[in-house]
Formats: C-alpha cells, sequence, structure tokens
C-alpha cells in the first residue's frame, strides 16, 4: 500500500522534534542548511516511506548539548530502575512486532522473516540488559593496608554519539543504544536517511518506553554534516564516545577523529568473509550456509559470505550443488517467503554494479542466467512478484577468484560471493586472512584438530564451525579486528566495556596516613629455609 502522506521524519532533540525545514528551531539552526529527502521503499521504488529532514552540522551539535544537559539525572536514576526502563522498551517493541518488522521491510526491503529476526534481536537485547540493570555493577577489592576499603564502580561516559548503517536499521542500533542508556549515558543517535522511518518508529518506541526527554536524540543528516557535526561536537567537548557501524573508509575517519580527543570509539566496519570447505565438509551442509551467508539479506550484512575457499579435492562437486541452489533459490518481493529481495538503496545498487564491473575474464561466474539488474531484459526464473519497479539483482558465484582481485579483497557488500580452492589448511587460512578484514569466519570440517588451527589462525573476531559467517546470537561478543574494526566489541556483558569507565575508590578508614607501598608491613620470610631430608 502507497501512502498518500508518507511520514516526515525530523530530528527530535531535547524530546521535541525539530522540523527545522520548516521553521528554524529554538537551537537557532538556520532553516536553509535543512533540506529533504525520500526514502523510498526498494522494492518499489514509487513507494514513499518517508520524507526525511537532514539537517546540518548544528543540529548535531545541538543534540549532544541537550543530551549533555540531560545526562547527570539520567545517570542518577538508580540502575535497576533504568532496567525496567530498558524492560519496557523490549515490551513495547514486542506487542509493536509486526508493524515494526513491516516497516523494516518496507523501508530497506529486507525479506518479512528476517526482519521478524531482526526484531527479535532488540527484544533479546532487552531481556539482557534489563536484569543487567540489577547485576552488581562493581567490585570490592582488598586493600593492602589495614582498616581501608577499595573499590570499584562502572560509571557512565557521559554522551555516547551511535552512527549506524541501514542494513540493520533497528537491531544493530539497539546493540548501541539499550546497553548504553542502561548503564546512565545520553545518547545521540544519526541513524541512515534511508532507514528513517525505522529509526523515528525505534525512537518513539524509546520515548514510550519512558526514557526523558533529551536522553535519547535523533538527528538526520548526510555524510559531510554527520562529519562535521562530530568534529565540532568532539571540539566543544560534548561527546565522550562514538559507536559507528559502517564502512572501513569512515570508520577510519571516526577513528581518527576520536583519536585527536583521546578516545577510543567502538567501530563495527566491513567484512570479506571466508568460509573454508574442507576435505571431509558435509557438503550439503556447506551449500546451505553458504546460500544463507551469500544471499541472505542479498549479501548485504556485515558478515555476509565474501569467498568461499574449498579444498581442492571437494570444489568440482561442492560447486556443482552451489550452483544448483544458487540457480533455483526463490527471489523477489520481500513481504513473500524469499531467500533475498531488492538490495537497501539506489546507493548501495550504484555500488554493487560497480563490483560486478569487476568480473574479468579469468573467473568463471556461475548460479544465474544473467549478471545484473533483474527486470523484463533480463528475467529470472521463479521471481515472486514484479522486479521492474524495485532494485533487484541477480545473484552470483565467481569462480577462480585470485588473490589479486578486486573481488578477493574488497567488501562487495550485495548477492556475490567467490569461490577459490587450497590444497593446505596453511594455505586456507592465509586465504582467509588476506583481505585484511577480520569480522567473521566460517570452516566446514569434522575434524577438531582443523578446527582448532582455523581458529587459531583466523584473525576474526568470530568463528563458526560448519556454519554460516552470518546469523550471530545477540548475545556473543561481535566485532571485528583489521579493516573490520579496532577490536572493540559489541554485545552481551562485552559491551560494557565500551559505554561505562571504570572508577576505583580508596577509603581510608584508619585516621591516619597510610602510603601505598611504604606503609606495607609484610611478616619476614626465612627464603633459605629447606625442608629435613
Ligand atoms: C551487520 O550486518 O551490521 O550476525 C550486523 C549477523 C547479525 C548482525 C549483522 N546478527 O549476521
Amino acid at each position: 500500500m502507497t501512502l498518500v502522506h508518507p511520514r516526515r521524519v525530523a530530528a527530535v532533540i531535547g524530546g521535541r522534534q525539530h522540523d527545522l525545514y520548516a521553521a528554524a528551531g529554538p537551537a537557532g539552526i538556520a532553516p536553509e542548511t535543512a533540506r529533504v529527502v525520500s526514502s523510498t521503499n526498494p522494492a518499489r521504488l514509487s513507494d514513499v516511506v518517508a520524507e526525511v529532514v537532514l539537517d546540518g552540522a548544528e543540529a548535531i551539535v545541538a543534540a549532544a548539548a541537550a543530551a549533555r544537559a540531560a545526562q547527570r539525572e539520567w545517570a542518577d536514576v538508580p540502575a535497576p530502575v533504568r532496567g525496567e526502563v530498558v524492560g519496557a522498551f523490549g515490551r513495547l517493541v514486542e506487542d509493536n512486532a509486526e508493524t515494526l518488522a513491516r516497516l523494516v521491510t518496507r523501508e530497506v526491503g529486507k525479506p518479512l522473516a528476517e526482519a521478524r529476526g531482526e526484531v527479535r534481536e532488540i527484544i533479546d537485547t532487552c531481556a539482557l540488559f534489563r536484569g543487567e540493570g540489577r547485576r552488581p555493577h562493581g567490585q570490592t577489592v582488598p586493600s593492602e593496608m589495614p582498616d581501608r576499603e577499595l573499590f570499584t564502580y562502572r560509571e557512565p561516559l557521559g554522551v555516547v554519539m551511535v552512527i549506524t548503517a541501514g542494513n540493520f536499521p533497528v537491531a544493530v542500533p539497539s546493540w548501541y543504544l539499550v546497553p548504553a542508556l542502561l548503564t546512565g549515558n545520553a545518547v545521540v543517535w544519526k541513524p541512515a536517511e534511508y532507514a528513517a522511518a525505522c529509526a523515528a518508529a525505534l525512537m518513539d518506541l524509546l520515548t514510550a518506553a519512558g526514557v526523558p526527554p533529551g536522553v535519547a536524540n535523533l538527528v538526520l543528516a548526510d555524510g559531510p554534516a554527520t562529519s562535521l557535526g562530530l568534529e565540532r561536537a568532539l571540539d566543544a567537548g560534548l561527546v565522550d564516545k562514538v559507536g559507528f557501524t559502517g564502512s572501513t573508509a569512515v570508520g577510519r575517519f571516526v577513528g581518527a577523529l576520536c583519536g585527536r580527543h583521546l578516545q577510543s570509539p567502538c567501530l563495527e566496519l566491513g567484512g570479506k568473509n571466508p568460509m573454508v570447505v574442507a576435505p571431509d565438509a558435509d557438503l550439503d551442509a556447506a551449500v546451505a550456509a553458504a546460500l544463507f551467508a551469500g544471499f541472505g539479506t542479498a549479501g548485504q550484512r556485515c558478515t555476509s559470505l565474501g569467498t568461499v575457499i574449498a579444498h581442492e579435492s571437494v570444489h568440482d562437486a561442492f560447486r556443482r550443488r552451489l550452483a544448483a541452489a544458487v540457480s533455483g533459490a526463490v527471489l523477489g518481493d520481500p513481504t513473500r517467503d524469499v531467500l533475498y529481495g531488492p538490495l537497501l538503496d539506489a546507493r548501495f545498487a550504484a555500488g554493487f554494479e560497480d563490483y560486478l564491473a569487476c568480473v574479468r575474464d579469468h573467473h568463471e561466474p556461475f548460479g544465474s542466467t544473467a549478471l545484473g539488474r533483474i527486470g523484463p531484459a533480463s528475467p529470472r526464473r521463479g521471481f515472486v512478484g514484479d522486479p521492474e519497479p524495485g532494485l533487484y539483482y541477480h545473484p552470483v558465484v565467481v569462480d577462480r577468484v585470485r588473490p589479486d582481485d578486486e573481488l578477493f579483497t574488497a567488501e562487495t557488500f550485495g548477492p556475490i560471493v567467490g569461490l577459490t580452492t587450497y590444497r593446505h589448511l596453511e594455505e586456507a587460512v592465509e586465504l582467509a586472512n588476506l583481505p585484511g578484514y577480520g569480522l567473521s569466519s566460517s570452516i566446514f570440517t569434522g575434524d577438531p584438530v582443523t578446527v582448532r588451527r582455523f581458529r587459531r589462525g583466523v584473525r576474526a573476531g568470530m568463528v563458526s564451525v560448519n556454519t554460516s559467517t552470518s546469523g550471530a546470537e545477540a548475545h556473543l561478543p561481535f566485532g571485528g579486528n583489521g579493516r573490520s574494526g579496532n577490536g572493540a566489541r559489541q554485545s552481551g556483558q562485552w559491551v560494557l566495556d565500551q559505554v561505562t569507565r571504570w572508577q576505583s575508590l580508596t577509603w581510608e578508614l584508619s585516621g591516619r596516613l597510610q602510603k601505598a607501598q611504604l606503609d606495607v608491613s609484610v611478616p619476614p620470610a626465612d627464603l633459605g629455609f629447606r625442608l629435613p631430608r
């Protein structure tokens, strides 16, 4: 259904909608810095899901100032009470799950089953962090001197700026927002503009859950305005931590900016995730995993499969079965039961086409009758619905990729998978690490020794055995190394180290000055003593 009046999504700063395009707001932001763009349904581009008011850098600074003003009071709310707010948010997400999932599908084209899973990931995250509000957050530590108490406290950082991509428009933001809010931080969230309606829905649910005005702020801005706004907000001392999910190139920029302020951001960047198929692999299981990992979400997860590295003894059999699976996969309308739907947005479609142009003469593409966009001139057998109005692309597996091919080294973010072979496990590990990313990885084998050698050799933050590179559970540490990130980990208890800092307390109760190391009295030991033989 096409909405006659698409939702208008504008910044929410200090609890108030700032439609600065319509009128300059109290933050004094000039309306001419704002512009309106459309967020469209990638399955039917004429369906405008939202009109999005993109602000200038000033809005980011204003949002960070609003967050700063609200944070202290929020940090004073007892942690278990903040946990209840997180619990209410989870409950509200659950009670609105179908509406939210359908909005995700409509705005970014993710198949409904996956969108429902994405919404579930928020609910799971809230279940974990609701309880975290009641867990003791610090330790008591014994002192080396009498009548002295030592403690540790987990303290909020202050203002956390969260910048997210639109491939997981609600789950990945919740990985940052939920633990950051639970631990007493205020947040400024800059979502992807092509997923703005999803962001606005999530903000509405946060507000309904009782998050006070100013504690969670939403800003929409394009890349240059975001960079400038973040730079200014950091310079003004209004941002204490940045959480960024997106490309490696932008991640480098964010990292450099934060480094100037002696801050270490939480960077969740791209991946070129390998899957090794060992000689003893269960090939049907490997094919099922490669199909989901490579083509689920149209290959647009940071954990999507990049290259299959198959042992030369199983390459041909694996290729035959994968070709059958890819050729037979059902694509199309994401509201129906399909492997994948359209690409996220026109920008991503254009980027993907650039990678299709990297298919060279020495490559052997298979899995489809054509390369590129699906349409009347280039149909896909069994396509569900009408491809013409959407950003639908043929899936392709490219055999014989070589280590110096762009297709081997670059994150392609679309329905394309590379295939190559190896002889010895060392070679497979080397190929797995060669692109320099290090997010997710997978190996298919029944041999524990092979698993161990692979796990220890691969530099990925996440290793899967006999399953997909994508689809990590919401309470395991999530994150990568190298071009995939700076070692920061999200999810589960591990993310707490991203949104809090430790403070220690030394409490002298003796009434006099006791000096550490100097006033420590240890009973003398006779270190020359030996037992009689
Ligand atoms: C991402 O693509 O940014 O493990 C996150 C997975 C999902 C999250 C992907 N749970 O594939």
